[in-house]
């Protein structure tokens, strides 16, 4: 293995002391099942940059035993030991000038710690086997939570190698990042497992692993690499799909960096309680079980594709991140976006039929620009000072954002040469740490494009532009570049960056993508057919004159299935922020009910359904009249292709069947809302396949809207004994439709009494989200019982910014603006702040919206025929 290039450490780009600088980490751990404690030693190899007579590290609740540091001049103790609450250090005080630049010394530390139940650092996850209660032990460090396992320097820039050793159970399965050199056995019913040691790393992929496991090991030969996935018992069967993907993805991955996957093992296992969706620590990814599990028979065409995803993304993170690391956070995006974009690069080579990239458009992209409408969005390369904001960044900036900016990039350049470049960055900067600027170097070097002046705006500012059009017939075409808003009230101030926009002019004449353009105005010559941001490849907006949006409405065949759905999505999003009115959404997308394309459908229903939930709070009487334009556009078409499915059939036509399907329930049609009836009738007397699985999701919701307490008692025995994981999240999710308040309650108070995994809590708050009593209930819920949801999700944790989303973000008036403002007056938002802003803002901007349309929409309605 080489391990050749070492970081520079650059000053003011870690949060500890640069004084010392570790080299090698000796760890053994021994977890306790029985008092929840895990006791350690380590042994810590430190080259010394600054002589000086104290070492800082980082520590959060552990509590250590016994420290002695040896240099060449003999075994020292500290004379003092203090700790750092704000900064989770520990800092030890020698005698004068124990340290001396160049010296390589020792720091050995005896500790404990708690094996928690915060799904960070070393922790204890729980399931049922058999009627009995079982514990497995875990990790989850990244960001900043390997200090909770042992105490390190927990930075992404201070990589060390590790050997690592488990005591425990000889039933118990020990895993870690390696292989396994040695088992030793300690007395009659203990061990230590003693691992190879790793490549040079960070600390945040640590991982090891003490449970009951099973594993399954994949068909397809990766060189002689075992590629495995872990379960607990009887849940094996579902990781076939992820175990065959995973090793032809390593194999993919190799020759596309051109880089071989340096470790002798991969082995991926699904954890029952785990905070994120998936984690890439070296040669050990953890899973939540979703994210891992899929069952052809079972699981949702949904699911195979989210399982994918997610595969395929943290094995592109074994390269991207684990190899060549991100320098510090601020650069989050180098590990996300590009994993989130080799994702989808992966996905499109194994499963063509799936056409992820028109997938994008819709998805990807859109979350990008819907987050990065509101002022309190951050760039792409965003500052960070403290620990605590860093769980913050994992958003739709640092991967939705950036994997888009990526494809913009990789357009611009020519994919080759985008992977080309890509591949020498991580050459370069393997077992090493890079900033984006090196990223823009290797690009420039391979494609002779002056990437990086083209880049910076886009990676170092915050936002996007729109790109407004106006036309003079036969002459001329003005495009202009401005900030877009999604409160659309763009101030000077805001709008000072000029971005270099890729115009992508689509004519008659085919795609021109030679234009950049890198001012405020240009002109262009005159077409009678033309589409700017062809292909939906640039990070921005249109917005045109009416009459051209009429134009392109009625020019379907001549775009592609990305402009379609970008077409579709900035007429939404140009409603919302007022830049153009909501009728021009509503005429668009009424004159495309022809549309095959299951992603334009999407973005249809989407932005419907946006609308909806923006009229959410208005009379019944529009609200039903949006129904019935819903039921306009879907019912027909759904009706015609039906809702049986077959094994066979293109995965995209069965997709665009459930969809179909699922709005047509939302609209209220008879037809399909009696056929729901009898599935579910069908399924709870026991014929378990009377509901497929790709309808499941409408099914359960729509029974839970109607239902009372026979229905959910009946979702709740699908959610304790489901046929696979997505059934039971699923379930888990419908609970939350329910329009009756005591049930609304009772499933409110499960979630902080235990009956639901704290991981899980968000869901059931998604389905109340869906409707007005949700959005009230919620909201007085989580005011009332703001003090345990805080200790339940600590803000130091991943979890309480989406609680608190999903609990606000449903309002559509200034008055509940206010009043959540209110309520977060004086408290401590630390860890949150960014998601209640951004919540905030979405409901002023809903506020706006409706206050600005709403005469316009009743009209429209009246005139169409859906409102009297
Ligand atoms: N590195 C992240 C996991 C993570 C997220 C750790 C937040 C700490 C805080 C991992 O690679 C990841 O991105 N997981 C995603 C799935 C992916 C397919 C987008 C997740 O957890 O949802
Ligand atoms: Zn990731």
């Amino acid at each position: 293995m080489c391990h050749s290039s070492t970081t520079a450490i650059v000053p003011g780009r870690q949060l500890l002391p640069t004084n010392v600088k570790p080299t090698h980490y000796d760890l053994t751990l021994e977890p306790k099942f029985d008092t929840f404690k895990f006791n350690g030693d380590i042994t810590i190899s430190l080259d010394v940059k600054s002589s000086s007579d104290f070492i800082s590290l980082n520590t959060l609740e552990l509590e250590l035993l016994e420290t002695k540091l040896v240099t060449d001049k003999g075994e020292f103790k500290p004379i003092e030991v203090k700790y750092d609450d704000d900064d989770q250090s520990s800092t030890f005080k020698f005698e004068d000038e124990v340290l001396k630049t160049g010296e390589s010394v020792k720091l050995s530390i005896k500790f404990i710690g708690e094996l928690n139940d915060k799904m960070a650092g070393f922790y204890r996850s729980t399931y049922q086997e058999d009627g009995e209660t079982k514990y497995l032990a875990t990790t989850q460090m990244e960001p900043t939570d390997c200090r909770r396992a042992f105490p390190c320097f927990d930075e992404p820039n201070l990589k060390a190698t590790y050997d690592i050793s488990l005591i425990a159970d000889k039933k118990l399965t020990c895993l870690s990042n390696m292989d396994v050199i040695d088992t030793i056995e300690v007395d009659e019913t203990t061990k230590k497992v003693v691992f190879n040691t790793t490549p040079l790393m960070s600390t945040y992929l640590v991982a090891f692993i003490v449970g009951e496991l099973e594993y399954i090991e994949s068909d397809y030969k990766f060189r002689d690499i075992p590629v495995r996935v872990y379960t607990t018992k009887g849940y094996t069967e579902g990781g076939k799909m992820s175990v065959e993907l995973a090793a032809k993805a390593l194999e993919y991955y190799e020759k596309v960096f051109d880089i071989p996957y340096p470790l002798p093992k991969m082995d991926m296992v699904g954890i029952h309680d785990f905070s994120a969706g998936a984690m890439e620590n070296w040669g050990l990814i953890t899973y939540r079980m979703v994210d891992l599990l899929f069952d052809e028979n079972k699981s949702t065409l949904a699911t195979k594709l989210r399982v994918s995803e997610v595969v395929a993304h943290e094995l592109a993170h074994q390269w991207f991140g684990n190899i060549c690391t991100m320098d510090f956070w601020d650069s989050l995006w180098l590990n996300e976006s590009f994993a989130t974009y080799m994702s989808w690069k992966c996905c499109n080579h194994f499963e063509k039929d799936w056409k992820v990239w028109e997938n994008f458009v819709g998805d990807s992209l859109q979350s990008a620009l819907t987050l990065d409408g509101l002022r309190s969005s951050h760039p792409i390369e965003v500052p960070v000072k403290r620990a605590d904001e860093i769980n913050q960044i994992f958003d739709a900036i640092s991967y939705e954002k950036g994997s888009s900016v990526l494809r913009m990039l990789a357009n611009w350049l020519g994919e080759d040469v985008f992977i080309k470049g890509v591949s020498n960055y991580l050459k370069t900067h393997s077992y090493g740490n890079a900033t984006t600027e090196d990223l823009w170097i290797s690009l420039t070097e391979v494609s002779g494009k002056d990437v990086k002046s083209t880049m910076k705006v886009w990676t170092t500012q915050v936002g996007y532009p729109l790109v407004t059009v106006n036309e003079v017939k036969d002459s001329k075409i003005t495009v202009e570049q401005h900030r877009y808003l999604t409160t659309g009230d763009v101030k000077p101030e805001d709008d000072t960056a000029i971005y270099p926009i890729f115009l992508g002019l689509k004519t008659d004449k085919g795609l021109d993508e030679s234009i950049v353009f890198n001012e405020r105005a240009i002109d262009l010559p005159y077409e009678d057919f033309f589409k700017i941001n062809g292909n939906s490849n640039g990070v921005y907006r249109v917005c045109y004159e009416p009459e051209r949006w009429q134009k392109l409405g009625s020019s379907a065949s001549k775009l592609s299935v990305e402009d379609r759905i970008g077409l579709v999505a900035d007429a939404g999003a140009l409603s919302v922020s007022g830049y153009s009115k909501t009728t021009n959404l509503l005429s668009l997308v009424s004159g495309w009910k022809t549309e095959t394309s299951f992603f334009v459908w999407d973005e249809i229903i989407t932005r419907i359904s946006s609308l909806r939930a923006a009229w959410l709070f208005e009379d019944e009487k529009t609200r039903n009249a949006l129904k019935s334009l819903t039921g306009n556009l879907v019912s027909e078409r759904c009706h015609s292709s039906g809702w049986i499915f077959d094994k066979d059939e293109n995965f995209l036509d069965q997709r665009l069947k459930a969809l179909l399907f699922g709005a047509a329930a939302s609209s209220g049609d008879l037809k399909v809302l009696a056929s729901i009836e009898k599935m579910f009738a069908e399924y709870i007397s026991g014929n378990k396949d009377a509901i497929h699985p790709n309808l499941r999701a409408t099914v359960f919701n729509s029974i839970a809207s109607k239902g009372g307490q026979l229905q959910y008692k009946a979702l709740l025995n699908i959610y304790e004994n489901p046929q696979s994981i997505d059934e039971k999240i699923t379930a888990l999710r419908a609970l939350g439709r329910f329009e009756n308040i005591d049930i609304l309650n009772d499933v409110l108070e499960s979630l902080l009494i235990g009956k639901v995994r704290p991981q899980d809590i968000y869901i059931p708050m998604q389905g109340m989200r869906a409707h007005k009593l949700g959005v009230e209930t919620l909201y007085s819920w989580m005011t009332l019982n703001w003090d345990k949801i805080y200790k339940l999700l600590p803000p130091g944790l991943s979890m309480l910014g989406s609680v608190v989303q999903v609990c606000t973000s449903g309002f559509t008036t200034m008055d509940k603006y206010e009043e959540i403002e209110e309520f977060f007056k004086g408290k401590n938002t630390t860890g949150f702040n960014q998601g209640l802003a951004q919540s905030l803002e979405t409901i002023k901007s809903k506020s706006n919206w409706v206050t600005r349309d709403s005469k316009d929409v009743e009209k429209w309605l009246i005139d169409n025929g859906y409102l009297k």
